[in-house]
């Protein structure tokens, strides 16, 4: 009897845990699924394409006459890069007469190896078009005379998050009844408060219809109306359709997460600016340093507390030390794009300045005029002007724009000049590209980068990646001066300046030209270049 009853209360313990550890272990929120997915509502697109009204035909009759000024400015479906034929044959001529010259950018990649690195840059650049585009992005038109009120732009959720959809009103003649449909594909639409006489129907789904035989009390109604996300996907947009008897209207919500912000604390500041505390000087050095020496020296005569970081590849490093210098060494011949990202990546500072190793300070490098620039106004990156040996000065200001092409890749344009000058600073302009000496947001060099397939000849390509998220400026007025480039051939040179010459600038047939193409073929889809 006994034995009985201490199996049965066995029995009894042993479910009881057995039931808590089931409970324990049972999922305690239902997880629904995301379509992540790289075809971010091909179908939607279809159907909002659909919705595109069609053109009026009767309009087809009424004759036109083609202004060819402005037709010529459009966009036609394809580009083409031409250069500029004929021209003076004298030394120095492109120096003087700057023309332009056109190249085809295959020619990276031998014939029977350029099919298939056009079918691999065609796949690559459908990928990334899918990641690169939401529903944000299709056309909506809103049709005439639609009773529907509704926002065409600027609503945004954060992923998850509950809004209230602003703007929605019924504007229609009297009826004996109102009704709105609403419905949503990434979230659940409800209603914050009820009003007297409406009927809700559908809250906490993603279609919602609201009924009513007052307009007044509909129209108070939709002043409730809420979404909420509920499928996780940031960066994307939700489209919305409203509806009503004979009408329809579409607008997106777009998810994202707000912007966060990486802030830089840089002291109290008095009336002028504290460089040390702002900027930090990167620099990427190569078997050069007596050049190198002579820049650090150059610096303390002016910014004597600034932070050096020195990115350095040379075969033998040696050390170069002192206050405020960071020296890091890398594998050898990294090369000059790989050494820019490294000393980049190191800077702490709001500010990074860019010098050539080559670079000397004078007076006339004043650092707190860029740091000034880039203070008031929204630039990110603000070029100087490098003085040569000769006397002769230049910021290699560069204006870059891409032509859209068709399946061969886009054109690639780049001219020197500049677009405009800036309100307040007489000296300083904004363009696309500029000279090797430059004030920039650490932060935003950053997330650019130097593509550290650019080991050799390479300087535009960061502002060709950047353009579009950096906005450059350039001014004339604060001058570095370069120790060498141009070089007179009868003066003899150091062994180690050989060595870096050989590295540095390999003739034009070479590998490291052929790389530079690739890469402008394959990772940035161009077809060819003009520049001048
Ligand atoms: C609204 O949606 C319901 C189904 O939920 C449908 O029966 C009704 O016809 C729709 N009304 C309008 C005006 O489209
Ligand atoms: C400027 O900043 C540096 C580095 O943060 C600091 O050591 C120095 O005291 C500052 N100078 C002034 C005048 O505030």
């Amino acid at each position: 009897m006994r034995s009985m009853r201490r199996a049965v209360l066995l029995a009894i313990l042993a479910s009881v845990v057995l039931v808590l550890a089931l409970l324990h272990s049972w999922p305690t929120r239902a997880y629904t699924t995301v379509d992540a997915w790289q075809r971010p509502g091909q179908m939607l697109e279809r159907h909002l394409e659909e919705r595109l009204p069609e053109p009026d035909p009767r309009l087809g009759s009424i004759p036109f006459h083609v202004r060819d000024n402005v037709a010529s400015l459009l966009a036609r479906n394809g580009c083409m890069c031409e250069g500029e034929a004929g021209g003076v044959n004298l030394p120095f001529a492109q120096l003087l007469f700057p023309r332009v010259s056109a190249h085809p950018l295959h020619t990276a990649f031998e014939a029977p190896e350029l099919e298939e690195m056009k079918r691999r840059r065609a796949k690559e650049y459908e990928s990334f078009q899918r990641r690169s585009q939401t529903a944000a992005d299709v056309v909506l038109i809103a049709e005439a005379n639609n009773p529907l009120q509704y926002p065409t732009q600027g609503v945004e959720v954060r992923p998850m998050k509950t809004i209230l959809i602003p703007g929605l009103a019924l504007q229609i003649l009297p009826r004996d009844h109102y009704s709105i449909n609403i419905t949503a594909t990434l979230g659940t639409l409800n209603v914050a408060a009820d009003v007297d006489g409406v009927k809700v129907g559908g809250g906490g789904e993603m279609h919602m219809s609201l009924r009513s035989s007052v307009l007044q009390n509909l129209n108070r109604q939709l002043q409730f109306v809420t979404y909420t996300n509920t499928q996780f996907h940031p960066s994307t947009a939700d489209t919305v359709h409203l509806e009503t008897e004979g009408h329809q209207a579409v607008f997106s919500i777009r998810i994202r997460h707000g912007v966060t912000p990486r802030l830089y604390n840089t002291g109290s500041q008095g009336a002028d600016y504290n460089v040390s505390a702002l900027v930090t000087i990167a620099t990427k050095t190569f078997l050069r340093y007596d050049k190198l020496r002579d820049l650090i020296d150059s610096v303390r005569r002016y910014y004597p507390t600034i932070t050096i970081v020195i990115a350095d590849d040379s075969e033998n490093p040696r050390t170069v030390s002192g206050p405020y210098i960071e020296h890091y060494i890398m594998p050898f011949g990294k090369g000059w794009f790989a050494g820019r990202n490294l000393a980049v990546s190191q800077v702490t500072t709001k500010y990074l300045l860019w010098v050539d190793d080559d670079f000397i300070f004078t007076a006339n490098t004043k650092l707190e005029k860029l740091v000034d620039v880039l203070e008031r106004t929204t630039l990110d990156l603000v070029g100087g002007a490098v003085r040569e040996a000769t006397g002769y000065t230049s910021t290699y200001r560069q204006t870059i724009s891409i032509e859209a092409g068709g399946e061969d890749g886009d054109c690639l344009h780049m001219r020197r000049g500049y677009h405009h000058v800036i309100e307040g600073f007489p000296n300083c302009v904004v363009t696309d590209g500029v000279i090797n000496f430059f004030l920039a947001r650490t932060q935003k060099v950053q997330q650019v980068g130097f593509d550290p397939r650019l080991a050799r000849v390479a300087h535009l390509e960061f502002f060709i990646d950047g353009l579009g998220s950096l906005h450059v400026g350039s001014c004339d007025d604060v001058i570095v001066s370069h120790a060498t480039k141009i070089k007179l051939p009868w003066v003899g040179r150091s062994e180690s300046d050989k060595t870096y010459a050989r590295f540095r600038y390999p003739a034009a047939s070479s590998d490291a030209a052929h790389t530079k193409n690739g890469l402008l073929f394959f990772k940035n889809r161009f077809q060819c270049l003009t520049h001048n």
